[in-house]
């Protein structure tokens, strides 16, 4: 599994904090950008990283930028994506088994890193239950 990364200077902080865990964790990832705190545009990376991931099935993407929230819309609005902002370790966890979301957004700005670090551990661990009711839904939005 391939994990993409992209964030706003909102986000650059937690990104490289993400990166860490993630390398510690032996965990295979690219990151899009940005890569310093200087003031970048959000939906350039958040489209970036939804690309990649329709272009590499099976793959997973972390978006970071101060609240989590200008990402999350961005990155949903891309047909075949499914972007979840999360808060706690339940929703990361549910993100993957109900929603079968590719993409996980935090709030550099809003969220601490350690938290962030556990969400990520959660989103990476989890997989889509492929549960007859939760493919049912997500076709009705899909569609
Ligand atoms: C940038 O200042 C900020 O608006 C951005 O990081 C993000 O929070 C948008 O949703």
């Amino acid at each position: 599994m391939h994990i993409y990364l992209g964030s706003d200077h909102g986000g650059y902080q937690m990104k490289e904090g993400l990166k860490t865990w993630l390398s510690a964790n032996s965990y295979e990832f690219t990151d899009l950008g940005c890569f310093s705190e200087e003031s970048v545009d959000y939906p350039d990376y958040a489209k970036e990283v939804a690309e990649k991931i329709l272009e590499n099935p099976g793959s997973l993407g972390v978006l970071v930028c101060g609240t989590g929230l200008g990402m999350s819309m961005v990155a949903n609005k891309v047909p075949g994506v499914r972007a979840a902002m999360c808060t706690n370790e339940f929703m990361a966890e549910m993100a993957r088994e109900h929603n079968d979301a590719q993409i996980i957004c935090f709030g550099g700005r809003v969220t601490p890193q350690d938290l962030a670090e556990k969400m990520l551990e959660k989103f990476l661990k989890n997989e889509f239950s492929g549960e007859e009711r939760h493919k049912r839904r997500i076709e009705k939005f899909e569609s």
